[in-house]
């Protein structure tokens, strides 16, 4: 990585389509194997993203470094029904080799533009405990955390702690 750029530079965020979604899938499955981001342990199928990417409710952006992907955020639907429908729940997942670069926070800004252009009153996180870098990531975009799922996982085992964060727009 000696010829890369300086963290910030060639970098753009653009709304990610459906030619994109293998570039998605590959960082996501990237996070879910390093067991930080999710409860999913199987990799994730392509068609899940393709799902995302062809449903209206679902706003993935996608960070490139000169046309090359780096990262993605998206802003789903927190629950169904009108009392949640200018809430959205936030991910964030960054390249490995691209983490600790600033894409992330480029990102989360960005995704919070987004969801006030879109009317949005109130970003949403699920957090694992154990998952430092994104709790530092969402303190810094200014999230307060709202409270702590304990044993927040699936069936059979202790399961992990689940923090959850929240921004109002
Ligand atoms: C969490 C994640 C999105 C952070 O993205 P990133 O691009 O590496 O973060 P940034 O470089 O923008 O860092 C922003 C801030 O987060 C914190 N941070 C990020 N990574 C960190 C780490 N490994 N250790 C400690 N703090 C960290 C720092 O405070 C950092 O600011 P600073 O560099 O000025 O100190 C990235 O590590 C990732 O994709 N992880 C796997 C997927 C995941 O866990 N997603 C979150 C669940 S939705």
């Amino acid at each position: 990585m000696a010829s890369e750029p300086p963290a910030g530079m060639g970098f753009e965020i653009r709304l990610a389509g459906p030619a994109d979604a293998t570039a998605i899938w590959r960082i996501y499955n990237q996070g879910i194997e390093d067991r930080l981001a999710t409860f999913a342990t199987g990799m994730s199928p392509l068609s899940e993203v393709e799902g995302w990417l062809a449903d209206s409710r679902h706003r993935v952006l996608l960070a490139e470094n000169y046309r090359q992907p780096v990262g993605w955020a998206s802003l789903r639907p927190y629950r169904e029904g009108p009392a949640f429908s200018a809430m959205a729940e936030m991910s964030v997942y960054i390249d490995r080799a691209w983490r600790r670069h600033a894409v992330g926070q480029l990102l989360g800004e960005a995704l919070i533009a987004e969801a006030r252009a879109l009317g949005l009153s109130k970003l949403i996180g699920y957090l694992l405990e154990h998952n430092t870098s994104s709790r530092k990531l969402v303190e810094k975009l200014g999230f307060r955390v709202v409270g702590v799922h304990l044993r927040h996982g699936p069936p059979n085992g202790a399961g992990p702690n689940v923090v959850v964060v929240e921004r109002l727009l």
